[in-house]
Order: structure tokens, then C-alpha cells, then sequence
């Protein structure tokens, strides 16, 4: 007899119902009225005084083993009626989706104005971070006591001759021109580093993508055309651009461009301080010097280039206050991009 009671705890133990409805049936075939315990019990009362205690017990020990059991599996199914094995089989039910990761906001905007400028036959080139005195300053033109080259603003890593961490990729320009002649027509995207303090609106690493276009008869209302077209790919169909004349040495004549608020449309909002406009970047035809340090006949050639910062395109088009947030790398921030683009 007490082999029959441990092989009916071991059964307990074991079962492993397919579907609910047998946690049922086991039930009745094991604690019903006419179900193997109480014929157990039946059995009990012929059994010798002196074996009473010990086969007591143990039939007890089922009696809560298989009571527990049949209590844990019911309350299993009707939790989770996928735990059994006939649900999991069901493959209609919805999938369940992995979490996946989504891209930078920064690589989302510099991989669409690549893509936009793309459209319109431009390549992507790429130049190094540490670079010299040549490429940086002294093939755009900038005169020996130009501030830009100040301890102020760059980074230096060595002196005389300098090398240093670029302050604009308007070097990549210079490294384009140097092994490639017309038609060139190129954008450059990359990090820059200038030594500024860390606000909310300035970082000491940042992004920009720099444009160049150099072929015979380039003039201004082709770079005009082409800004416009960016903007409203960028920033909507709607969107109005203006120039206001500016100076850079590397472009002569040089202009700052603007675009009309998408935020408030032009009307004038807190974003564009009321004035209805947001700047976008930095442009003009390129100096003659420029391209004549590289060896292009600027009497042949004429180019635009144009340069602008993605950290900044990006704040606009997202509305992000708070440079800062692009370096911090806070899940809760870039999760929000998850769907973008
Ligand atoms: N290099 C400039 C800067 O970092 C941006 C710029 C302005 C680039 C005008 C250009 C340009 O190519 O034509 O502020």
C-alpha cells in the first residue's frame, strides 16, 4: 500500500497538464468521490494498528501535495492561458516585439541633409579631426592674426608648426579640392571642436556638414536655389529662406542664411525671438584665393560652398531647447526618435 501512495505523490509531482481541462480531470480521477485516494482510504481501514500511523501520514502528505498542486496549475491557466503548451502551439497569436534601439537624433539630421544634398549629385567626402594650420586656416584664407586661430577658439595639440583639432569642416573642402578638379560637388559632415564653456546653446564638440560646388560658370542664384531647395526638403514645402550679407574669409561675396520659423510660421514666436526668423547657416561664392591656393584657375572656375551646423538644423526641427541634452546620451531623451525619419 505504500508504494501505491508514493507513486501517487510522484504523479502528482510529475503531472504536466497540456490543457487546462486536464488539471480537471486529474482532479476528479485522483481526489473525486470515487477517485484513487478515497479508494486508498478505503484500504486504509483493513490495515494493522501498528502500521496506521505511518501510512497516515503519508496519505495525508498526498492529500495537501496533490490539493496544492491542482490549486497552483488552475491558477497558472487562468493567469496565463499562453503557459500551457497548447497556446504556445497557437500561432495566431500577435507576436511579441523586440525592443529595438533607434538612431541619434545628430545622425538622423546629418543622414537626411546628406541624402538631401545627395539628390542633387553631391558625394560625401570626409577629412581627419587632427589636422594642420594649412587646412583649417591657412588654405582658406585666413590672415596669420585672424582671431578664429586664437587659444580662444582651437584646440591646439601642438605648436609650430600646429596641429589641431579642426574648428570647422570647411578643411575637408581644402582636402577636396587638393585631388579632385572640377566639376567637384561635394558635402562634408563630421565633428568639430572649438574651446568654448558648455551652455545650453554652445558644446566644444559639435557637428557640422559643409557643402562645396566648383565647376565653370557656378553663380550666387545657383547657390540660392539650392539652399531654398534644402530648406524645404528639411524643413517643409511652406518654408521661405533669406540672406543676409555676412563675412567669412573662404567666401567672398558672403552670406548668413535664414529660414522662416516653422514653429510659428513667420508670425514671430519665443523660438525665433519675434523676429519670424531662424539662421541656418553660413555660405557664399568661394574666394578666389581659395581656390587658387589649390591649384583651381580661378579665372576658369567659380564655386559656392556653404556650411552649417546639425546640432543646431536639429534643435529646429525637433524643438530641443538644450544642446546639451544631444551629449548626455539619456534614454528617456533619445527614445523619443525612435520613429523619426
Ligand atoms: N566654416 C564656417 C563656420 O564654421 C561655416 C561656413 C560659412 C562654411 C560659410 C562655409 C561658408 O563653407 O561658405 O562657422
Amino acid at each position: 500500500m505504500i508504494e501505491k501512495i508514493n507513486d501517487l505523490i510522484r504523479r502528482v509531482e510529475e503531472f504536466k497538464p497540456k490543457a487546462a481541462a486536464e488539471i480537471e480531470e486529474f482532479r476528479i480521477r485522483l481526489l473525486g468521490k470515487k477517485g484513487e485516494l478515497n479508494q486508498i482510504l478505503e484500504e486504509f481501514k483493513t490495515v494493522a494498528p501498528e502500521m496506521k500511523r505511518e501510512l497516515g501520514q503519508q496519505i495525508n502528505r498526498l492529500k495537501t501535495l496533490a490539493q496544492q498542486r491542482i490549486n497552483d496549475l488552475k491558477t497558472a491557466a487562468a493567469a496565463e492561458p499562453a503557459a500551457t503548451e497548447q497556446a504556445a502551439e497557437d500561432l495566431t497569436r500577435p507576436g511579441s516585439n523586440d525592443k529595438i534601439g533607434s538612431r541619434h537624433p545628430i545622425s538622423l539630421v546629418r543622414n537626411q541633409i546628406v541624402e538631401i544634398f545627395s539628390r542633387m549629385g553631391y558625394t560625401v567626402a570626409e577629412g581627419p579631426e587632427i589636422e594642420d594650420d594649412w587646412h583649417v586656416f591657412s588654405a582658406l584664407n585666413f590672415p596669420p592674426e585672424h582671431p578664429a586661430r586664437d587659444m580662444q577658439d582651437t584646440f591646439f595639440i601642438e605648436k609650430n608648426p600646429d596641429i589641431l583639432l579642426r574648428t570647422h569642416t570647411s578643411s575637408i573642402q581644402v582636402r577636396t579640392m587638393e585631388h579632385q578638379k572640377p566639376p567637384i560637388r561635394v558635402v562634408c559632415p563630421g565633428r568639430v571642436f572649438r574651446n568654448e564653456a558648455i551652455s545650453y546653446r554652445a558644446h566644444c564638440i559639435f557637428h557640422q556638414v559643409e557643402g562645396l560646388y566648383v565647376d565653370e560658370n557656378v553663380s550666387f542664384a545657383d547657390l540660392k536655389q539650392s539652399i531654398l531647395y534644402f530648406a524645404k526638403e528639411m524643413f517643409g514645402e511652406q518654408t521661405r529662406i533669406r540672406m543676409r550679407p555676412s563675412y567669412f574669409p573662404f567666401t567672398e561675396p558672403s552670406a548668413e542664411v535664414d529660414v522662416s520659423c516653422n514653429l510659428c510660421g513667420g508670425k514671430g514666436c519665443n523660438v525665433c525671438k519675434g523676429t519670424g526668423w531662424l539662421e541656418i547657416m553660413g555660405c557664399g561664392m568661394v574666394d578666389p584665393n581659395v581656390l587658387e591656393a589649390n591649384h583651381i584657375d580661378s579665372k576658369k572656375y567659380t564655386g559656392f560652398a556653404f556650411g552649417m551646423g546639425v546640432e543646431r538644423i536639429a534643435m529646429l526641427k525637433f524643438g530641443v531647447r538644450d544642446l546639451r541634452l544631444y551629449f548626455e546620451n539619456d534614454v528617456r531623451f533619445l527614445d523619443q526618435f525612435n520613429s523619426v525619419l
